[in-house]
């Protein structure tokens, strides 16, 4: 769906030119399931995103138009509460927040529609959550800072939406920055921009076409699970999250810890540990050695932490055998979505293809293949 397209379906409805704000999904390189343990990330925003166009109404009534589904939503703001449109409680979700903050918006009209996949684990949830935070707060002159939209957009989530996700996917939408990754300390929210230079090789997602609808029960579990290792850990050692732990404390207590629990802490030890130590590697342009870190959390991902499935498994392994793509995994919660893979420019149509008829023959669905650019964050059209 083009800007053009939303704005003109806006003005057929409404009338008046509308204010227009985008927000992109994202990609990460690696640092999974880290953020809600106060670890590090990589992320970076894509070209795909939402367009909202909106306008005020002059009363406190609120039409909502979801180009997407093809619905649309009516309330007052005087009556926030969430819908069982559930494409609704995203935004319904932010406004909640800015009340909560005790700050207030008027009557608005919308027309929003977007490009980024669903349930893909592209972030198409938190890209709705900012664009409408960003728009709210230009629209309303707010004056929230973007960290604060960031943290607002995350509760909205949580209280609306029933994920308890960490920052990472609406920190990566709002701060991205064009043709660079970066590395966000989940815990301080401090953050650095790498350029990213892949030189001969480029990011290609595999969408698997399974939606991952455990993925919402199983993530909140695995949030459960790694609190209660931090639970035994505190017993014996001054720290604060998983962030904190070493992996011989860890070790020292595994007889205390109940096996899936240990399984757990144990790869988001490692795997906090590993984003810090590929950083350094995409720094020094050891993208060879940067591939086998994805390949090892994935490996992680799957056998340790379990949110893998069987189709994201033989994409991953599809992709190792090829010989073209030097790392890939799974990428985001889990149970579905897509693949992220750095293919060999010059042989990223015999692996798209050659991958796509595999996975044919294995699940009888027809793979979706997306090569990836990077843009820059929320913005004003
Ligand atoms: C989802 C959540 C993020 C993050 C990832 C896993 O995308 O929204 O906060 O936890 O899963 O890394």
């Amino acid at each position: 769906m083009h800007v053009n397209d939303i704005k003109k379906k806006f003005i057929e409805n409404f009338n008046v030119n509308p204010s227009l704000f985008r927000s992109p999904g994202r990609v990460n390189l690696i640092g999974e399931h880290t953020d809600y343990n106060d670890g590090f990330v990589l992320p970076a925003a894509i070209d795909k995103e939402i367009v909202v166009a909106i306008s005020k109404s002059g009363s406190s009534k609120c039409k909502v138009f979801s180009v997407d589904m093809n619905e649309s939503i009516e309330f007052t703001t005087e009556e926030i509460q969430p819908s069982s449109k559930s494409w609704a409680n995203y935004f319904l979700g932010v406004i909640a927040q800015i009340n909560k903050k005790g700050r207030k918006i008027e009557g608005f009209n919308c027309v929003f529609g977007g490009n980024i996949p669903l349930g893909a684990g592209l972030s198409s949830s938190a890209a709705l959550e900012c664009v409408f935070a960003y728009a709210f707060n230009d629209l309303f002159k707010l004056q929230f800072e973007k960290e604060e939209m960031v943290k607002m957009a995350q509760k909205a989530e949580h209280e609306y939406a029933g994920v308890k996700c960490g920052i990472m996917d609406q920190f990566a939408s709002m701060f991205g920055k064009s043709d660079h990754v970066f590395r966000l300390d989940c815990r301080s929210l401090e953050y650095v921009y790498f350029p990213l230079k892949l030189t001969d090789y480029e990011i290609v997602l595999c969408n698997t076409k399974v939606a991952h609808s455990l993925a919402s029960s199983e993530y909140n579990t695995r949030r459960q699970e790694c609190e209660t290792g931090v639970e035994i850990l505190t017993k014996h050692y001054d720290i604060q999250s998983l962030r904190d732990v070493a992996n011989g404390q860890l070790e020292s207590l595994k007889k205390e810890f109940d096996p899936i629990v240990y399984k757990r802490c144990s790869y988001v030890v490692n795997e906090i540990a590993r984003v810090i130590d590929s950083c350094e590697k995409l720094q020094s342009n050891d993208l060879i050695g940067f591939g086998q870190d994805m390949y090892q959390t994935h490996e992680g991902l799957s056998k340790n932490y379990e949110v893998s499935c069987a189709e994201l498994d033989f994409l991953v392994d599809k992709a190792k055998e090829s010989g073209n793509v030097i790392g890939s995994r799974m990428m985001g919660g889990g149970f579905g979505g897509c693949t992220i893979n750095l293919v060999k420019k010059s042989e990223q149509d015999n692996f798209i293809n050659s991958v796509s008829e595999s996975y044919r023959k294995r699940f009888s669905i027809d793979m979706e293949a997306y090569v990836v650019n990077i843009q820059d964050g929320t913005s004003r059209i």
